[in-house]
């Protein structure tokens, strides 16, 4: 049992409150994603996990035990660090063997480690290499494997793919998915990318400005943002926001466009309205559709669909078209939000209504 538990944490830098209070419970074997915009505290969170940095006020909890005030050495864990370090004189197989032998871990224990976690990562063919021969990538893929040999109850990853090209970001996500099916240790992984976020773990927890805003599956946090700003920031191309107020059933949005609600809200409300690309359509036709017309400025063909930018009286949005629309800049052309898969949110408080 290795879960991990953040009691009311706070964190301060002098006068600075970074990390706000938050209360997180990462379950045994669980793939938790901590994601948010730069500066958000993420780092900051799993560095207090892992021991580099004191708590202000609060507790951390791993397999049941206070560690709060423990040293890193006598915590379950081993981490990956945003900025890595490498031993530069030292081999890829004596990096890796490193943690290990300090430990006192047999030879031919650590050797089966080494080798098993080379295989998973591609590593092997790059052993008897030294730092200085990798590339960028090949290093960071060097500094996932040191940690993974260690077979801690928790490991903790601090945007371990950031140096990798796309490509190669693609197959390590997949890889550490597989790997995490695998080994069944508990993993805390921070990230900005929301496709990393969306696309790895088992929860995802969003953070802004040192709180935690929401926590859920990918699809939980998709298809009910909590917040605006979880809304906008989970999903590509972003949900598109209007202003309006609850007026005659519907919403009045900007440019007088006036759009049917499949629920009732009370009058006088002022509302943003919240509609993913892929909810708004060139054809009529849904049962809970809104028209609202619009004129095309910028088409963005992706090979299986298109993204379309138009600006309407209410504000210009993007829509998700299919691969050839048969459309060009300058058409005026009638779009259908799905209002029964839009979202409300409060202006003031921005929460989901
Ligand atoms: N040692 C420090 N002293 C003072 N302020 C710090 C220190 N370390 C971090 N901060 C501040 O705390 C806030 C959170 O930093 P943190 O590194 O946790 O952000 P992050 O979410 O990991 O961001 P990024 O995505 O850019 O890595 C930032 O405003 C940062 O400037
Ligand atoms: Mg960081």
């Amino acid at each position: 049992m290795a879960d991990v538990v953040l009691d009311k944490v706070v964190k301060k830098f002098g006068e600075t409150e970074v990390v706000a209070g938050i209360d997180l419970t990462v379950r045994d074997r669980e793939f938790c994603i901590l994601v948010g915009p730069s500066g958000c505290g993420k780092t900051t969170t799993l560095r207090m996990i892992a021991g580099l940095e004191d708590v202000t006020a609060g507790d951390i909890r791993i397999a049941g035990e206070t560690v709060t005030f423990k040293p890193p050495r006598d915590r379950d864990i081993a981490m990956v660090f945003q900025s890595y370090a490498l031993y530069p004189h030292m081999t890829v197989r004596k990096n890796l063997a490193f943690a290990l032998e300090l430990r006192r871990v047999p030879k031919a224990e650590i050797n089966k480690r080494i080798s098993e976690v080379a295989e998973i990562i591609g590593l092997t063919p790059l052993l008897d290499r030294k730092p200085r021969q990798l590339s960028g990538g090949q290093r960071q893929r060097v500094a996932v494997g040191a940690a993974l040999v260690r077979q801690s109850g928790v490991l903790l990853f601090d945007e371990p793919l950031s140096n990798l090209d796309a490509k190669l970001r693609v197959h390590m996500r997949v890889e550490l998915k597989r790997l995490h099916q695998q080994i069944k240790s508990t993993m805390v992984y921070v990230t900005h990318d929301q496709v990393e976020a969306m696309t790895m773990g088992d929860r995802i927890v969003i953070m802004n400005a040192g709180k935690i805003i929401q926590v859920g599956s990918a699809m939980e946090v998709y298809e009910r943002p909590a917040t605006r700003f979880v809304a906008g920031f989970i999903g590509t191309p972003p949900m598109n926001f209007f202003e309006g107020e609850i007026r005659n059933g519907g919403i009045a949005l900007g440019g007088d466009v006036q759009v049917a609600l499949p629920r009732a809200v009370e009058a006088g409300r002022k509302v943003t309205l919240g509609v993913r690309p892929e909810h708004i359509s060139l054809h009529a036709g849904k049962p809970h559709a809104a028209k609202v017309p619009s004129t095309v400025e910028v088409l963005e063909p992706l090979g299986n669909r298109t993204i379309v930018t138009a600006r309407s009286p209410a504000g210009v949005l993007q829509i998700e078209a299919e691969a050839n629309p048969g459309l060009k800049p300058g058409d005026a052309i009638e779009l259908w939000f799905d209002m029964s898969r839009a979202h409300l949110f409060d202006q003031a408080s921005e929460c989901a209504l």
